[in-house]
């Protein structure tokens, strides 16, 4: 089958590789109709290379069609359309129980120290082939995925294994009072996202921050407020500050992470890392703190006292530098996490209908043949040709 594959520092190319088949009793066989690309993937594409092997399948956004099942997956049948999670969890453990899908006690990365296993998400989670390809292996089939109905396009459903849920967490997590205001740093499709559903919930005001204009107007255009970090390169919380009573908002999202523009030393570091062998860049990458907290640093000088920062967007390092001090004097909450998925799902499919409150149906600006992930990526990640969420066709 046609596969996208990671072959270095900005190197992801179409190759053909073996069909994958069913290994566990635990496993389904899914043809996938379409599968995105998401802002996750640019950080295997950038800076996270060094948990990569050359020729791993990517992708973790993925729908499609069951082929096949194994003997212990009593509730799918061939021919379901379903959508993955991209996160693989048993629904029964100890977490399962909480509805923490991605600290699964029965898939968790323990050799890595790590959650739940992922999708083409490198050796960090499970080294699972990913969900770029015709088909996918879905382990632990039974409860790793959301059934949809036939018919609809796929645009309505695809979203449910990340974007939706992740922008849901972000803005559950955000805890934004009644009458309050949001801002959201960055607008891709998670920030994007994050701002439709906030303002479905009732948020009153929701502030969106970015710096690339497209992003910008799509936000704009769905009557949120939108302010271009270009104008305020040096003086961003003061200028959110002026528009919020002098405090700052109650609650921010950092939908960006660990690739925010506006830290160059640690860009230095980053790409330092990724230019060394990868025993070495390894223990840098996770120990060392070379991530770009531009992002974060703005969300914690923004935030108003005693609000809350949710973070969404992926971080990597673990000796970064913080401001405790900032952060315990203006008694900030911090949450963060990889999205829950299917805790939101009953929360999420009622709103994927013909009236589409949330937009999904528009929501990708380019749908590609499988082919075109290499150009994809790269324009994705340059944010070049308009790219804010792609589609691929296998
Ligand atoms: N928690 C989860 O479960 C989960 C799931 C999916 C994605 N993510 C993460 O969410 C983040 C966003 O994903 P995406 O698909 O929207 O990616 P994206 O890269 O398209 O979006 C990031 C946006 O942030 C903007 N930006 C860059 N620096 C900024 C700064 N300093 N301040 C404000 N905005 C800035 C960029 O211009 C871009 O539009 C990524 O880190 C991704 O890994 C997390
Ligand atoms: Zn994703
Ligand atoms: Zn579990």
């Amino acid at each position: 089958m046609k596969a996208v594959t990671w072959h270095g520092k900005r190197d992801v190319r179409v190759d053909n590789v073996p069909d994958p088949k069913i290994e566990e009793p635990t496993d389904a066989i899914v043809r996938i109709t379409t599968t995105n690309i998401c802002g996750s993937d640019l950080h295997l594409y950038e800076v996270l290379g060094a948990f990569m092997d050359e020729g791993d399948i990517l992708g973790h956004e993925p729908m499609g069609i069951v082929e096949e099942v194994g003997s212990e997956v009593t509730n799918l049948q061939p021919g379901d359309r379903v959508v993955m999670p991209f996160q693989i969890s048993c629904g029964s453990c100890y977490m399962c129980n909480l509805e923490l899908y991605t600290q699964c006690e029965i898939t968790q990365v323990r050799d890595q120290g790590m959650g739940a296993a992922i999708f083409g998400y490198s050796k960090l989670y499970g080294h699972i082939p990913g969900a770029q390809a015709e088909y996918l292996r879905v382990p632990r089939a039974q409860f790793t995925h959301i059934k949809v109905p036939h018919g609809p396009p796929d645009d309505r459903y695809v979203y449910l294994s990340d974007v939706l849920p992740t922008a849901w967490q972000a803005v559950a997590y955000a805890d934004v009072p009644p009458g309050g205001t949001l801002a959201v740093l960055g607008l891709g499709p998670i920030g994007d996202m994050a701002c439709r559903i906030a303002t479905h919930l009732g948020v009153e005001r929701v502030i969106g921050i970015d710096r690339v204009p497209e992003r910008l107007e799509r936000a704009a255009a769905r009557g949120v407020e939108t302010v271009d970090m270009r104008e305020h390169k040096k003086d961003l919380g003061d200028a959110i500050r002026t528009i919020t009573d002098g405090r700052g908002p109650d609650s921010v999202i950092d939908a960006v992470g660990m690739e925010a523009h506006g830290s160059p030393v640690n860009k230095m570091a980053q790409q330092a890392a990724s230019k060394l062998p990868d025993v070495v860049a390894r223990p840098m990458m996770k120990t060392a703190g070379t991530d770009r907290l531009g992002a974060l640093y703005s969300a914690i000088d923004m935030v108003r006292r005693g609000g809350t920062i949710s973070l969404s967007g992926v971080y990597g390092g673990m000796a970064d530098p913080i401001p405790m001090l900032t952060l315990f004097d203006k008694q900030v909450q911090l949450r963060m996490g990889q999205a829950n998925v299917k805790r939101y799902a009953d929360d999420i499919l009622p709103l994927l209908t013909d009236d589409d409150p949330l937009g999904v149906d528009t929501f990708a600006t380019h749908r590609l043949p499988i082919d075109e992930a290499p150009t994809a990526y790269r324009n994705f990640q340059k944010k070049d040709d308009g790219t804010v969420k792609v589609q691929l066709k296998p």
